[in-house]
């Protein structure tokens, strides 16, 4: 290679690395727990502003800070820039001036911050006031908690004030909490905003699957749950209609009830089969929008179109010809529990250690997760029966599975359920298909939508997280129970290993260093939760054991000891 080539390859990766630590600090983590009826501290207030200044919010007449000041400062396209790298320096500046706004709203009220963006980067007072006003107001919210208030009038049997359900930033009008969610009129999902966010995110998903595979999914297995279609009015519904090739259309009562096909021509890429399992609190709330995706996929199912255009078409013909299978068989692709069942169980054999084959945990998911819900072709409801077989046809042709992130508060490490639902359905697809297929996540955080590979969330979220003193130090000091957090992430961790292979082994070693090789730390965690840390090691070695990691023996020797030395402590107890 010619010296040129050698400095243009170092500055391309220093690049590279940048953008992965601005990628790290930007992102917006919990620190600590939230304790019943204290309100936020203070830099989790500061941190909070900032993500909701910097959103459109046309129903508030509030702008996104960032714009107004690109705006201001004569920037073409913001939303080009967005998708430059994070090295510009001209999104650092303007990323810069938004982040000291809001400083100054939050320090000194709104019409000091008003002013300072007015000579700072001339934004006019008018245009700024209405997102200044709201910051203000969530600062304001976020400082008063009325939760145990509530609770108490909760129990003397008092009526409770509902609001909407939702992520803070995403809708700041759930604030003030302690109040009941309510969910949303199942006929109005998906909201026009969210299928319009809901093209982008899906565009998104297939250009990477497209750059990673030189062409397209022929099926995509997608998890659907009941609470983020509420917060985000049936993006992830809105989702799995433009991966179709349909836009729902209203009917004169003004409900979601039917579809539009949208043409070859206007789409410019063939439409994808999906296979969509939906939660136990999905079927519970939305029925009508189970019946609106599965008349979506029976529309396109008939639509005369070439079969390379038509991914649905072409794997359900394909099945007919097969097996002689019926239409309405083939063309099955919602699934859920059985009526009254939630939830896949696959957290719980993880947890417990309960398998030794890996195909166990996709075929606990399929048997939990088997039963359609369809409207036939004569017009029949079929509301949960079970259709395993099916089930299994369908998802031995997914080459990609996806879930839709939508909240700051909790990513896939935070919870057992990203890895019970998206690891669950990833691990059956790999026996169904005889392939493992590639894992999507998409960050619709932040106004610039992110599709991230499985591994790539996992690393983001374990340095971001897990292994980032910001976050352990504020569990840390929830005593006990922060312990027990910690605890949790490792088996979240763990349980993406154990369902999708997902986990790079550096991660097991950096969490042992950080837990258990640091004497100090290691004798803090025994003071504040001595169970806890036993379950950790347990589950450290337990990943060795399973081949998920090859620590050294000195490592291994460390576990064994900590292991050994609780047993001694609450061996006589
Ligand atoms: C849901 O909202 O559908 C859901 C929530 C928690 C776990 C699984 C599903
Ligand atoms: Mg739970």
């Amino acid at each position: 290679m010619n010296p040129k080539a050698i400095t243009t390859e170092r500055d391309a990766r220093v690049t590279r690395l940048y953008e992965q630590l601005v990628e790290i600090e930007q992102r917006l983590i919990p620190t600590g727990l939230h304790v019943f009826g204290r309100a936020s501290e203070l830099q989790e207030k500061a941190d909070l502003l900032r993500m909701v200044a910097s959103f459109e919010r046309p129903e508030q007449g509030a702008r996104a800070l960032q714009r107004l000041v690109a705006d201001a400062l004569g920037v073409e396209s913001y939303d080009a820039l967005l998708h430059e790298t994070s090295t510009s320096e001209t999104r650092q500046l303007i990323d810069g001036v938004a982040a000291d706004a809001v400083r100054q709203c939050f320090e000194h009220g709104v019409e000091t911050a008003v002013d300072w963006l007015l000579s700072k980067a001339g934004v006019d007072s008018e245009e700024s006031r209405p997102t200044f006003l709201l910051i203000a107001k969530v600062a304001d919210q976020l400082d008063a908690n009325n939760e145990i208030d509530s609770l108490a009038r909760a129990l003397r049997g008092e009526y409770i004030r509902p609001g909407p359900g939702a992520d803070i930033v995403q809708n700041p009008l759930v604030l003030p909490t302690g109040r009941n969610t309510h969910a949303v009129n199942p006929y109005s999902v998906p909201s026009q905003m969210a299928f319009a966010r809901a093209k982008h995110t899906a565009d998104a998903l297939l250009r990477r699957y497209f750059e990673e595979h030189g062409r397209y999914p022929r099926a995509l297995a997608l998890v659907l749950w009941g609470l983020d279609n509420i917060k985000t009015q049936g993006e992830g519904v809105a989702q799995a209609l433009w991966l179709l090739g349909v836009r729902p259309v209203r009917d004169a009562l003004n409900r979601a009830t039917e579809i539009e096909v949208i043409p070859l021509e206007e789409l410019r890429r063939p439409r994808i089969d999906v296979v969509m399992t939906v939660s136990g609190i999905f079927r519970d709330l939305f029925m009508p929008t189970m019946a609106l995706l599965d008349k979506a996929v029976r529309r396109v199912a008939t639509l005369d179109e070439p079969l390379d255009m038509n991914y649905v078409r072409r794997n359900v013909s394909e099945k007919i010809h097969a097996d002689s299978s019926e239409f309405d068989d083939a063309v099955t692709r919602v699934f859920s529990n059985a009526p009254g069942n939630y939830g896949t169980n696959v957290n719980f054999m993880v947890m417990q250690s309960a398998w030794e084959n890996d195909a166990t945990l996709g075929d606990l998911f399929v048997t939990r997760k088997c039963f359609a819900y369809a409207r036939d072709s004569k017009g029949r409801s079929v509301e949960g029966r079970e259709a395993r077989e099916l089930m299994d046809d369908a998802l031995s042709r997914v080459e990609a599975t996806y879930q839709n992130i939508d909240s700051f508060e909790v990513g896939i490490t935070d919870v057992d359920h990203y890895f019970e639902y998206l690891g669950g359905i990833s691990k059956a697809v790999e026996t169904r298909a005889k392939s493992r297929p590639s894992i999507y996540l998409s960050d619709s955080l932040s106004p610039q939508t992110k599709i991230r590979s499985l591994e790539e969330t996992v690393r983001l979220e374990t340095r971001a997280k897990t292994l980032n003193p910001k976050w352990y130090e504020g569990m840390l000091k929830h005593g006990f129970r922060g312990v027990a957090e910690i605890e949790n992430h490792v088996a979240n961790t763990f349980g993406w290993s154990a369902t999708a292979d997902a986990v790079d082994p550096w991660i097991y070693t950096e969490i042992s260093k950080t837990f258990l090789l640091d004497p100090i730390m290691l004798n803090r965690l025994r003071e504040l939760n001595p169970h806890s840390l036993q379950s950790l090691a347990r589950r450290l070695l337990e990943a060795h054991n399973r081949g998920y990691w090859n620590p050294n023996e000195e490592t291994l020797e460390r576990l064994r000891e900590i292991i050994e030395h609780f047993a001694d402590r609450v061996g006589g107890a």
